[in-house]
């Protein structure tokens, strides 16, 4: 458990600027004071990652989204009562005191509450914004134990809050709620029919709609080539990398017993658990020492809809680079 004394030191070294490894119910943020530029470039740093990219500010609660968002629209609204707090970030049209460096200088700003007990604890105690991205290098799998931040970034962040294993275990849901339109710009736990069964039809999002980092083809990679197959052809696939002489990493139903394998990860049934579990899964087959990793791909459906997104990202063969 977290306690009071590791919560006021997290809010004291986020009221001095600098950055802490934050539990949320997606996955963990890299969190730092999204008013304080010194702090959001911190963040850029230690992920490496590009500063044109936006980040998610994450609030206590929707009393805080006038602050940093100048329009709320009706639809943004009822999200935020039906959603949060919860895996679903909101993109609005943003205040002008919203530094630019969290909005990569775009004219809108992403806010999300998470449903984290910690996250809130910390939130509410800090009283303001915190900016936060996944708590991972740039490109590679988000972290969702706090034991993946301390592997990725351990070094650098002196604070890292343990609220144990992520629920959901995918990064939010990320909606648009710009020009009376609503449109879907990252999939996650929250789908599009539980959205549409608040707002209405959505809107697709046009190729001018905010840039989402998570939409760049090699996101979320682990460092070994990862391909997606047919259940049934599972068995096949391995057997032939044997015979190469590659040695394969597997995410599938089942227990692998008879397949010449170095790795096996059991794939869940049901999506909820397969994504709580996913990153997990991929970081230790990643270290499995494999040549390739096969992942059977997971039934259709729309509770798998991020699923699949996250896995075709991973298996986008640009990211396999050192
Ligand atoms: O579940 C999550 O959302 C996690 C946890 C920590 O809250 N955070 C997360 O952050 O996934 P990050 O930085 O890895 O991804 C944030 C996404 C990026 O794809 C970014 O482009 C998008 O949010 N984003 C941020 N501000 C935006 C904006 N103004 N317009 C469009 N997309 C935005
Ligand atoms: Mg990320």
């Amino acid at each position: 458990m977290v306690g009071p004394d590791e919560i006021a030191a997290a809010v004291a070294a986020l009221r001095a600027g600098d950055v802490i490894g934050l539990p949320t119910e997606t996955v963990y943020g890299l969190a730092g004071d999204a008013s304080n530029p010194a702090a959001v470039a911190r963040i850029f740093a230690i992920k490496g990652r590009p500063s044109s990219h936006p980040v998610i500010v994450h609030v206590p609660d929707a009393a805080h989204v006038p602050r940093w968002a100048r329009e709320t629209p009706a639809a943004a609204s009822a999200l935020m009562r039906r959603f949060w707090p919860g895996p679903l970030t909101i993109v609005l049209p943003r205040t002008t005191s919203v530094p630019d460096a969290v909005t990569g200088g775009q004219d809108t700003v992403a806010l999300r509450v998470p449903a984290h007990p910690v996250a809130l604890r910390v939130l509410q105690a800090f009283d303001g914004g915190l900016a936060a991205p996944s708590a991972n290098r740039y490109g590679r799998i988000s972290p969702t134990t706090a034991a993946h931040v301390r592997a990725d970034l351990g070094s650098e962040v002196a604070i890292v809050l343990d609220g144990g294993p992520s629920d959901v275990g995918l990064e939010s849901t990320i909606v648009a709620c710009l020009d009376s339109r609503v449109a879907i710009l990252r999939p996650g736990r929250i789908g599009a029919g539980e959205i549409e069964a608040v707002v209405g039809p959505l809107s697709v999002a046009s190729p001018e709609a905010p840039r989402v980092p998570g939409s760049v083809v090699s996101h979320y990679a682990p460092h070994t080539p990862l391909e997606i197959v047919d259940a049934a052809a599972l068995a096949n696939v391995v057997a032939a990398h044997a015979r190469a002489g590659r040695r394969s990493a597997v995410l599938a139903p089942g227990d692998g017993r008879d397949l010449p394998v170095s790795a096996w990860r059991t794939a869940a049934a049901d999506a909820a658990s397969y994504g709580r579990t996913l990153y997990d899964d991929l970081r230790r087959l990643d270290d499995a020492d494999a040549d390739v990793i096969v992942v059977a791909r997971p039934p259709a459906g729309a509770e798998w809809t991020a699923i699949h997104d996250r896995l075709t990202r991973a298996a986008a063969p640009v990211a396999r680079k050192p």
